[in-house]
């Protein structure tokens, strides 16, 4: 296993509930280490933008809106296995589906507001980065 990247947003309901700091220390015990982090806000736009993957998806205006109604924190990871890892330790897309002792299963309420997002490949973890982080900010 090689030691490698992915890239976390914990969102906006996560926030405005409190729980940054407790899922920083879920992410930071699991083992992964920090490469950058940032407290932000996605406008409509660049909610469109990041998950354009999405938009032909009957959730996109929800998501988007959703997204972008309140301050975020974004955030580079590494450890081995990385983007495997992640999405184990968030649990299933659906909170009340998720496993016990996730962070979606932890602090998310429904499918739409679930905590957090966590890239789902190497290649998209990159991308991600990349659109939050300048190349002198992810070294
Ligand atoms: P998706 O990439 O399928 O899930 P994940 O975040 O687990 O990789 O979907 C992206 C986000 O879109 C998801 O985190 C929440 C939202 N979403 C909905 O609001 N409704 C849905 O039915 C689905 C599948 C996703």
């Amino acid at each position: 296993m090689s030691t490698n990247r992915t890239f976390t947003m914990i969102k906006p309901d996560a926030v405005a509930n409190g729980h940054i700091g407790a899922i920083i220390n879920d992410i930071t015990s699991a083992g992964f280490k920090i490469i950058a982090l940032k407290y932000t806000r996605l406008t409509a736009e660049t909610a469109g933008a990041f998950y354009a993957v999405h938009r032909e998806r009957p959730f996109y205006n929800d998501l988007v809106n959703f997204m972008s109604s309140g301050p975020i924190v974004a955030a580079i990871l590494e450890k081995e296995n990385a983007v495997e890892d992640f999405r184990k330790l968030i649990g299933a897309t659906d909170p009340s589906k998720a496993d016990e002792g996730t962070i979606r299963r932890k602090y998310a309420k429904s499918i739409d507001a679930n905590a957090v997002h966590g890239s789902d490949s190497d290649e998209n973890a990159a991308i991600e980065g990349s659109f939050f982080f300048s190349a002198f900010e992810r070294f």
